[in-house]
């Protein structure tokens, strides 16, 4: 599969990751969507669009709502340019967002932002609570602070599926995981 992510602006290289357009992510993404037919997406952290632009191609009927705090290269105006009214994007921070009072019901949160168990805690916690998220995709699995985050809501969400894939970043490449998650209106 194709997508094409030529006119959006380089992330800087000391800053943040980005999920890489390979076919393994893809693939993984096209499974998501198999078994969760969303909609309507909520995207935690926005570096320089490139899991947007993935998500606005794999999921061609969804709005993807996007959260990211500090985009200084404008990618966000790209690619409302290219997808319209079906990408929304809130210059802020996920609790930024949450104490506006949005509250919209979302198919899926797709998890990406800050790693440490405090800010993936209030991740989730918005999502499940506030955006009453279906399923939630949390990327960078493999890390603690996410693990941390995730075991405080087992009462409330299953795991479905986890995903390897292969990434490099500043020189190094690693074997990083994403898994996807239903969320249950009744306790687990
Ligand atoms: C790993 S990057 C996201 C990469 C993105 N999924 C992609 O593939 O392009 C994490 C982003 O989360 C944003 N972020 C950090 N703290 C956040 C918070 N509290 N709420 C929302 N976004 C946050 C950062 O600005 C950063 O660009």
């Amino acid at each position: 599969m194709e997508i094409d992510i030529s006119y959006i602006k380089a992330p800087r290289k000391d800053g943040w990751g980005f999920l890489p357009p390979s076919q393994e992510v893809f693939d993984i993404l096209i499974d998501v969507k198999e078994k969760t037919m969303a909609k309507k997406i909520m995207e935690i952290g926005f570096n320089a669009g490139h899991s947007s632009i993935y998500l606005l191609n794999i999921f061609p009927d969804a709005e993807l709502h996007v959260i990211g705090p500090s985009p200084k290269h404008g990618n966000q105006n790209v690619i409302r340019g290219r997808y319209g009214d079906r990408f929304k994007f809130y210059q802020m921070r996920t609790d930024q967002l949450r104490g506006t009072g949005f509250k919209e019901n979302f198919d899926l949160g797709f998890i990406d932002g800050h790693h440490s168990s405090a800010m993936a805690t209030i991740d989730l916690d918005y999502c499940i609570n506030d955006l009453k998220c279906e399923y939630l995709v949390l990327d960078n699995y493999e890390q603690n602070g996410v693990k941390n985050a995730l075991s405080l809501f087992k009462e409330d969400i299953k795991q479905i599926k986890k995903y390897s894939y292969i990434n490099t970043w500043k020189g190094e490449t690693k074997n990083l995981e994403m898994a996807l998650y239903y969320v249950s209106r009744n306790r687990f």
